[in-house]
C-alpha cells in the first residue's frame, strides 16, 4: 500500500492518476484530514502500513514566502524533516520534490543533482531545509527536484497562457529566465517509473529541452490564437516579491540513465493541452 499526501495539488492529482492506471493500492489524505505539519497526522504513519509515501504537499506560494519564511520553512523545511524520520523508522520509502530555486540561477550550464545549492529565494531556502532533513533521517529515499510545473488543472503558466492568449491580441513576456517546464503528468509517469527502477537519493526529472517563458507562452499561444501578438520583454517588466533564477536548466543525464529520454517540453505541453 502507497501513502499519497497532497492528492488535490497539481502534481498530487497527477499522481492520483499514476496510481490508478497502475492498478497500485493506495491512500490518498490531503488538508485538513491530514496535515504535513501535525503529529496526529504523521503518527499515522505506522511500522509496515505503507511501503512508499508519496509527498506531493508543499508550501508553494514562493512570493508569500519572502514575508513569511518562518512559516514556509515550517512546512517546506522542519514538517518534511519529521515526515522523513517517520518514513525512516516506520520502513517507508519517502519521495519527495524539490525546486530548481535551491540553486542561485547564475549558472550557464545545466545544473548538476550534486552541485552546491545556494537558493535564490526565500521559498527555495525552506526547500532547501527540506531537502536536507530527508537526507538526514536515512537512506530510503527520492527527491526530484523539478522546474516549471504545468498540468490540465490547477493554476499554472500554461493554462494561464492559454486564457489570456484566447482574450488578448497582444502579450508581453519574460525572455530573460531559461529554464525547464515540467508536465506534472509527466512528472508523476517518471516518478514511478525511476521508483520501479530502484532509484534512491537526489535526481532532475523536467520536460527534455529548454526554453525561456516567452518561447513556451508563444507555443502555448500559436495553439489558441495564431493572431495575438507575443512579444519578449525584460524580468524588469513584471518586478515580483521573489527574485527569479535567470538560469535554471537542471541536468537529466543520471534520470535519462534509469529511464530513458525525458520527452521534449513541446510534446508535453501539446499533450496537456489537448486534455485542458
Ligand atoms: N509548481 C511548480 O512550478 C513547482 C516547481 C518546482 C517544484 N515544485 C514542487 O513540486 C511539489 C508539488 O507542487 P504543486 O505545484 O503540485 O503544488 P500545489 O498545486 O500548490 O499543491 C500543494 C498541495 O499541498 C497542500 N499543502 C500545503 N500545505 C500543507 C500542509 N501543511 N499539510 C498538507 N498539505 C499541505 C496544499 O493544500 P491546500 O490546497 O490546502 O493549500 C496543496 O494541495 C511541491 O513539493 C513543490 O514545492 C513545484
Amino acid at each position: 500500500m502507497d501513502l499519497l499526501i497532497g492528492h488535490e495539488g497539481m502534481l498530487g492529482r497527477a499522481w492520483k492518476q499514476v496510481l490508478e492506471r497502475k492498478e497500485t493500492p493506495f491512500v490518498a489524505v490531503s488538508r485538513p484530514d491530514f496535515d504535513l505539519t501535525s503529529s496526529a497526522s504523521l503518527e499515522r504513519i505506522t511500522d509496515g502500513t505503507y511501503r512508499r509515501v508519496i509527498n506531493c504537499a508543499a508550501w508553494t506560494d514562493v512570493d508569500g514566502a519572502e514575508d513569511e519564511e518562518e512559516r514556509a520553512t515550517e512546512v517546506n523545511g522542519h514538517a518534511v524533516g519529521r515526515l522523513a524520520r517517520r518514513c525512516a523508522s516506520a520502513g517507508s520509502v519517502l519521495v519527495h520534490y524539490s525546486t530548481d530555486y535551491v540553486f542561485d540561477g547564475q549558472a550557464s550550464e545545466p545544473y548538476a543533482v550534486d552541485a552546491e545549492y545556494d537558493p535564490i529565494n526565500a521559498y527555495g531556502r525552506s526547500k532547501a531545509v527540506g531537502e536536507a532533513a530527508v537526507r538526514e533521517a536515512g537512506e530510503q529515499h527520492l527527491i526530484l527536484r523539478t522546474s516549471w510545473l504545468y498540468a490540465p488543472w490547477g493554476n499554472n503558466f500554461v493554462l494561464t497562457m492559454r486564457r489570456l492568449g484566447a482574450q488578448r491580441d497582444a502579450l508581453n513576456v519574460v525572455d530573460d529566465q531559461r529554464g525547464r517546464p515540467t508536465s506534472a503528468q509527466h512528472l508523476a509517469d517518471a516518478s514511478y517509473r525511476l521508483l520501479e527502477a530502484g532509484a534512491r537519493g537526489t535526481l532532475h526529472v523536467t520536460d527534455g529541452g529548454e526554453c525561456t517563458w516567452y518561447d513556451l507562452a508563444k507555443a502555448v499561444v500559436e495553439t489558441v490564437n495564431p493572431r495575438c501578438d507575443v512579444q519578449p520583454c525584460s524580468s524588469d517588466a513584471f518586478p515580483r516579491p521573489a527574485k527569479r533564477p535567470a538560469y535554471s536548466v537542471m541536468d537529466l543525464g543520471p534520470t535519462e540513465a534509469l529511464i530513458g529520454t525525458m520527452p521534449d517540453w513541446r510534446a508535453n505541453v501539446a499533450a496537456v493541452l489537448a486534455q485542458a
